[in-house]
């Protein structure tokens, strides 16, 4: 079978990577795909991004099958526009994948069906949010209303903070957030204090299988300090998700969320990622909901995913998922993110790479896995976006993957790179 990825980041190189590895796989096709996935044994690039195009090559190639990495395309309506086309393909409709889309429909979702998560208030009038932020005080979380790149969200310690949020995003729009339709919003919380996961299932619009757990690291700087970002590393499994919170996820916020977006008439398929705040209890409560899964977070689970993935994939598109049990890689895998000078804020392109392993070279502990990277025209690799490469490995222990993939990384070099010396801290020192 010949399968199709849409997207350009390490998720995708990950799932690509992971579906050629599948004994009925014959070609694994990236659109548009990066540097790495241009020489990834199996793999090849198609430099289109446009979604008829997209459904016109599937068509013309006779792909049996397309999964869809990153949330734009999903929100603008691939899957809607690839199954009425009668094309295969695993991911939520544009109405589903509102859960992540829209901040605002996933706390009136998770308010209709009881599914913990932070209290909250939506607003589009300033003086209003204001209002409200002097009357709960700080700490208090203020996000924009949209597809953010995880950039739309400020965790307020002070009412200050709070106050300039409220007016970057209701009044000035600084962070030029696609908003939906009704202009600007903003959804004001309260703050939850405790440990993040991340809990990513799959879902055939009925039946779940839960991946494996994993954590990843959203600031830019050592000790989880400076701006958010897209994700600076990641591991699995999150030895803060235990058998008990695991039960209690799947009860209080995996199972109703499926069953409740099937009761709505906008059944989710595809991958669903629930984002977690557990408290010192081990109590879980929803941070926030994504349609798809995390990025560097797929990179490790793929690492660790012995299952053929295009099995997993097949039977969530045909209904089967209830007979899919998947097996898991015993060992910690984690992933260390490199990237360019001047992220989160303003990327600088075109540093060239140089150190890297060859794609097929072993030992098959690791892998670099390719983000914002691109193969240049003299054949050199450079980089081209704010996270360039997630150098991810396996080991017996966290700690021992740690050092399995900072030894990996020693040896690559582009200018002002930038990554964490402290990917998986919290698995590793005690708490
Ligand atoms: P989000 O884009 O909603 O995932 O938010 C980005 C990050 O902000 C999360 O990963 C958390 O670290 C933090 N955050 C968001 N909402 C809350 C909340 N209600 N309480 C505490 N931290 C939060
Ligand atoms: N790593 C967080 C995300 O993919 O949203």
């Amino acid at each position: 079978m010949k399968v199709l990825v849409v997207g350009s980041g390490g998720r995708e190189h990950a799932l690509a990577w992971k579906l050629a590895r599948s004994p009925r796989v014959r070609t694994v096709f990236v659109a548009p795909g990066n540097g790495g996935t241009a020489t990834e044994p199996g793999v090849r690039n198609v430099p289109l991004t446009d979604l008829h195009a997209l459904a016109d090559f599937a068509r013309a190639e006779d792909i049996g099958l397309t999964v869809v990495g990153p949330e734009a395309p999903l929100a603008a309506g691939i899957v809607d526009l690839f199954q009425a086309r009668g094309l295969r393909i695993f991911g939520p409709t544009r109405a589903a994948a509102q859960l992540e889309s829209s901040k605002a429909f996933a706390k009136d979702f998770m308010q209709r069906h009881r599914i913990p998560t932070a209290r909250h208030a939506s607003f589009t009038d300033a003086a209003a949010a204001h209002a409200h932020v002097r009357e709960h005080g700080a700490p208090i979380v203020v996000k924009a209303d949209g597809l953010a790149a995880g950039k739309g969200v400020v965790v307020a310690m002070t009412a200050d903070e709070a106050h300039a949020a409220i007016d970057d995003m209701l009044a000035a729009n600084t962070l030029g957030v696609q908003h939906n339709a009704g202009g600007s919003r903003v959804v004001i919380e309260e703050f939850m204090a405790g440990e993040e996961a991340s809990f990513i299932v799959a879902s055939d619009g009925t039946h779940v299988v839960a991946l494996a757990t994993s954590q990843d690291h959203k600031r830019i700087f050592d000790g989880d300090r400076g701006p958010n970002t897209g994700g600076m590393g990641a591991y699995s499994p999150a030895p803060v998700v235990t058998p008990n919170v695991h039960a209690r996820v799947m009860r209080e916020i995996v199972d109703p969320t499926i069953a409740g977006m099937r009761a709505e008439g906008t059944p989710f398929t595809g991958f669903l990622y629930a984002g977690l705040m557990i408290d010192a209890q081990g109590r879980p409560r929803t941070v926030e909901f994504n349609a798809r899964l995390g990025d560097p977070e797929a990179e490790v689970l793929l690492m660790r995913l012995e299952s053929d993935l295009l099995d997993l994939l097949l039977a969530a598109t045909e209904g089967r998922l209830d007979e899919v049990e998947l097996r898991w890689d015993r060992r910690y895998a984690l992933g260390v993110v490199m990237a360019a000078h001047g992220y989160p804020s303003s990327p600088r392109k075109g540093d060239a790479i140089t150190g890297l392993p060859a794609p097929d070279a072993p030992p098959h502990d690791g892998h670099v896995f390719h983000a914002g990277t691109v193969r240049a025209e003299d054949g050199t690799l450079r980089a081209s976006g704010g996270r360039v490469l997630c150098v991810t490995a396996l080991g017996e222990s966290a700690r021992l993957a740690r050092q399995r993939a900072y030894e990996l990384l020693q040896p690559v070099e582009f200018e002002g790179a930038q990554w964490r010396r402290d990917i998986g801290h919290r698995a590793i020192e005690p708490r």
